[in-house]
C-alpha cells in the first residue's frame, strides 16, 4: 500500500519540503506521497490523532507546532526533548516518536569544512528557536568553546543555563561579540535578520572577523545575505541556510526509510524552487 508522509504547519503553502521529498521518494522508487497539511494550533491534537489513526509512516512539523506537538506524541528522543522542539515524527509500530533533525542537519552541512569541533571556537548569534536547536546539538559535539550573543543578553544566558550538555560557553552582548569576533573559527547567524525584504540588515559588524573563519547564515532568502556578503568580501568561507534545510530533510528521510538520500539532488531541487 502507498505510504503517506506529511508536513504540518500554519502557514504551509511556501514549504519547500513536499517537492524536495516527493522527488527523492520517487528517485528511490518508494511508493509514497508527501503532503503538506495546513493545521491551525487548535486543531493540532485532532490532526495528530487522525494521522495516527490512518497509520501515517512519518511526518514533519514546522512553525508554529514544533514545541506544541510534544504532549501529543507517544515518545520524544532526549535531544529533541531538551531542545523542546520536534521537527520529525516517526511511526514506530503505531507509536509516534518525535525527533529534532534541525541541529544535526546544520552540523552535517558543515562537514565539507569541519570534521571535528574540539579545536573550534564557535559564536552563535541569536537566542531563538533555531539557535536553541543548533546550540544544544553543537554543545554535544564538545567544541573548544561555544558562546552566544544576542540583542537581549539574558536570553543568551538562559539558553546556556538550559542546555543539559556540559560546554565552555558564555553569553555576550552584540557589542562584546563585535569586539571579540576575531577569536572565533565559526560564526553562526541564527536570526531572521537579513531575510527578504529587509535584505540590507546585519546583526553585528564584521570589522574584527577572523578572515580564516567560516560564517554561516540560516537564512536562504536571499541566498547570500548582506552578512554573508560582507564575510565573503573579508575572505571568510560562507554558507547559507540551504544546507541546514536540505540536511534536516535528509535526516528525516533517513529516519523514515533507512536511506540517507542524495543531498546534491535535494540541494538542486531546493535551489530550483527558490529561483522559481
Ligand atoms: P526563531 O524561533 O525563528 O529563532 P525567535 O524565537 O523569535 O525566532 O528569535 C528571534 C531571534 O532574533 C532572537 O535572538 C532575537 O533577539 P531578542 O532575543 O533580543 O529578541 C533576534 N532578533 C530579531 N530581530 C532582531 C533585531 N532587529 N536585532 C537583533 N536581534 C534580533
Amino acid at each position: 500500500m502507498k505510504k503517506l508522509f506529511a508536513v504540518l504547519g500554519d502557514p504551509i503553502g511556501h514549504s519547500m519540503s513536499p517537492i524536495m521529498l516527493n522527488d527523492v521518494l520517487s528517485y528511490y522508487e518508494i511508493d509514497a506521497h508527501y503532503h503538506p497539511f495546513k493545521v491551525s494550533p487548535v486543531e493540532l491534537e485532532t490532526a495528530i490523532r487522525g494521522l495516527k489513526a490512518i497509520g501515517i509512516t512519518g511526518f514533519n512539523v514546522t512553525i508554529p507546532h514544533k514545541s506544541a506537538i510534544i504532549p501529543f506524541l507517544d515518545g520524544v528522543d532526549d535531544l529533541a526533548l531538551s531542545i523542546g522542539a520536534v521537527n520529525t515524527v516517526v511511526n514506530d509500530n503505531g507509536k509516534l516518536i518525535g525527533y529534532n533533525t534541525d541541529g544535526y542537519g546544520f552540523i552535517k552541512g558543515l562537514e565539507p569544512y569541519i570534521s571535528s569541533f574540539s579545536d573550534k571556537k564557535v559564536l552563535v548569534i541569536g537566542a531563538g528557536g533555531a539557535a536553541r536547536a543548533i546550540y544544544f546539538t553543537m554543545a554535544k559535539m564538545n567544541p573548544l568553546a561555544i558562546d552566544i550573543t544576542n540583542r537581549t543578553v539574558i536570553k543568551a544566558k538562559e539558553l546556556i543555563e538550559a542546555c543539559p550538555f556540559e560546554s565552555n560557553s558564555k553569553a555576550l552582548s552584540l557589542d562584546e561579540a563585535e569586539v571579540h569576533l576575531n577569536e572565533y573559527d565559526v560564526v553562526i547567524q541564527t536570526t531572521m535578520i537579513g531575510m527578504y525584504p529587509k535584505i540590507l540588515e546585519t546583526p553585528i559588524s564584521l570589522r574584527n572577523l577572523n578572515t580564516e573563519a567560516l560564517v554561516c547564515d540560516i537564512v536562504y532568502n536571499p541566498l547570500e545575505t548582506q552578512f554573508m556578503k560582507e564575510a565573503r568580501q573579508k575572505g571568510a568561507a560562507v554558507q547559507n541556510g540551504v544546507e541546514m534545510f536540505v540536511y534536516q530533510g535528509a535526516l528525516a528521510f533517513e529516519k523514515w526509510t533507512g536511506i540517507f538520500p542524495d543531498v546534491k539532488r535535494m540541494r538542486e531541487n531546493v535551489l530550483r524552487q527558490l529561483e522559481a
